[in-house]
């Protein structure tokens, strides 16, 4: 993880702070049965009388943010305008491999893209960006990507800031380099700060409780985020929702493609102003954004520089004006039930904007599935950094949970669901994982370093998730394994081919509902009597036997 050493001076964030007075953009919150994005070329002006060439998704930069809800079908009409191929992938949704976006899922210049999947993360910040195969920097650094926000019923019923652009804010940081004709230069690192699409903002916060939800969209920059005179704020939700209980910080870094939802107490504050920070010069060498001396040089790697300037302003009629004591109920998995391990060791010596560098071994070949794995099997992932440098690892196809880094249990900010972490040179990193969402070959999911140059220079692999005991019907063709009555009004009895070890019911958003370690014997009950009526998912496993039926309750 990122270790924190002593702030060096901040004096030019200090001066270059006075002129942060450019109204912070928020792009719209469509909440829509389908959304349309059409990617596109534009010219936008970042700064006054200068045009830049840009692409946006139905915007001449970045795109609008598309609200979801837990257990609705989502429908997105993609249109590709652009003259080249491209994809989009929804970060952080579990969605089958088929409608995830990966490079495979190519929309070819003049095309739609008509995809819809149910959504099954609970509340969160998710978003979206193209993945087209060795495009993808480029693609998002000429500004295609936009947040998703998921809603659910548990969020709902907490007493936090939810009105968008009023006390809950999307702030996606990005750093970009401008040539003299205004166009961008794509590279690892730029020299000016966009926030939203916003050079040197400042955004007007009511005095009260009030959440902003940081997205690091940068290609390779990792961002220690904090408030000048280190004001400190709550930590209240990760990559993949809600943690169990705010977590006080002064800091929270952020590597590439990772989020988090901060909540900041304004109360009393009316009049006052505050400067949203990236502490740079406290990153350790090994990871980019530092000041080490061997890779790309840019201005504003090693110093700490200002990011946002937040005015507060009158609170509104109706303001939180408290911190919530707890938040979720997510469990991370539990080791004992995974049923597999994989090591992931990277390697290489490169910099921060090039490769070569390696996950097992091998660079990315769109050709090659890298791994395939059972569906419903939980398992566990070591990323071992034998490299140079610090490389956030993501995962598609849901989220995990990190078991510890070096052997010891990651800090609390870190213990909410995720699917990008930073993995530190000379460290090992477990996370464990489920794997409940299929993938064929046609549409592996990718597993890869978020930094989108390394990303592109082939950091890359992928994997599928295939059943092949899948059984509608509760019953396998050879008639080894039953499960009846189905449906049922409460007890459902099951003979299996195997010895079970664990029985498992999952609700149809994937959520754990009943899990049970039973004695090894092939015949059993489960009382799904407390269960409301429903479809839902009975898992039989036993180390790598697995086996999955639809049960219905009447
Ligand atoms: Cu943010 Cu493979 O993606
Ligand atoms: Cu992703
Ligand atoms: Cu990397």
């Amino acid at each position: 993880m990122i270790k924190l050493s002593v702030p060096a001076c901040a004096m030019f964030a200090l001066s270059a702070s006075a002129q942060f007075n450019n109204p912070l953009a928020i792009p719209p919150a469509l909440d829509l049965d389908t959304f349309h994005l059409v990617v596109d070329e534009h010219v936008h002006q970042f700064y006054p009388g200068i045009n830049t060439n840009t692409y946006g998704a139905s915007a001449e930069y970045l795109g609008p943010t598309l609200i979801m809800h837990t257990g609705d079908t989502a429908r997105i009409r993609v249109h590709n305008d652009l003259s080249q191929i491209t994809t989009m992938h929804w970060h952080g949704l579990r969605v089958p491999g088929e409608f995830d976006g990966g490079p495979q899922r190519v929309i070819d210049p003049g095309d739609v893209w008509d995809v819809k999947y149910q959504v099954k993360n609970p509340a969160g910040t998710y978003w979206y960006h193209p993945h087209p195969h060795m495009l993808t920097a480029f693609q998002a650094s000429m500004g295609i990507a936009g947040f998703i926000i998921v809603q659910d019923d548990e969020e709902a019923a907490l007493d936090l800031p939810r009105t968008y652009g009023m006390d809950d804010f999307p702030v996606v940081v990005q750093d970009r380099k401008f040539d003299a004709n205004g166009d961008f230069v794509i590279g690892p690192f730029g020299d000016s700060v966009l926030v939203n699409g916003t050079p040197r903002p400042y955004l007007e916060c009511p005095a009260q409780v009030v959440r902003l939800r940081l997205l690091n969209g940068s290609n390779a920059r990792v961002y220690p985020l904090g408030f000048e005179n280190d004001q400190p704020f709550s930590v209240i939700a990760s990559d993949g929702g809600l943690l169990n209980a705010p977590v006080t910080m002064d800091r929270i870094p952020l590597s590439n493609g990772e989020r988090a939802e901060i909540l900041l107490d304004l109360t009393g504050m009316e009049g006052d102003s505050l400067l949203l920070m990236s502490y740079g010069s406290e990153l350790p060498p090994t990871v980019p954004g530092s000041s080490y001396v061997l890779w790309e040089s840019s201005p504003l790697s090693g110093i700490d520089f200002p990011v946002l300037r937040i005015r507060i302003t009158a609170p509104t009629a109706d303001p939180v004006t408290t911190i919530p004591a707890t938040l979720g109920t997510a469990q991370p998995y539990d080791e004992a039930f995974a049923t597999g391990s994989r090591t992931k060791t990277l390697t290489g010596n490169g910099m921060v904007g090039m490769g070569m560098f390696m996950i097992n071994g091998a660079m990315y070949d769109i050709n090659v599935i890298n791994d395939t794995i059972q569906l419903g099997s939980m398992e566990v992932w070591t990323f071992q950094n034998n490299s140079n440098m610090a490389h956030p690892m993501h995962i598609h196809g849901g989220s995990f949970f990190i078991l510890d880094r070096d052997g010891i249990a990651p800090p609390a900010w870190e213990r909410g669901a995720k699917d990008v972490v930073l993995v530190d040179v000379d460290e090992a990193v477990r996370v464990i994982m489920r794997f409940d969402e299929l993938s064929g070959e046609e549409w592996p999911y990718m597993y890869h370093c978020h930094n989108l140059m390394h990303e592109d220079n082939m950091m890359m692999a992928q994997y599928i998730v295939v059943d092949p005991h899948m059984a509608v019907t509760g019953r396998m063709d050879d008639g080894s394994i039953t499960v009846y009555p189905n449906p049922t009004e409460g007890m459902v009895h099951y003979r299996s081919a195997f010895p079970v070890r664990t029985v498992e019911i999952t609700d149809n958003v994937g959520r754990s509902v009943l899990r049970d370690k039973v004695s090894e014997r092939s015949t059993g009950t489960v009382d799904i009597s407390g269960l409301r009526a429903g479809v839902y998912t009975l898992t039989l496993r036993n180390g790598g036997n697995i086996f999955h039926t639809k049960v219905i309750r009447e």
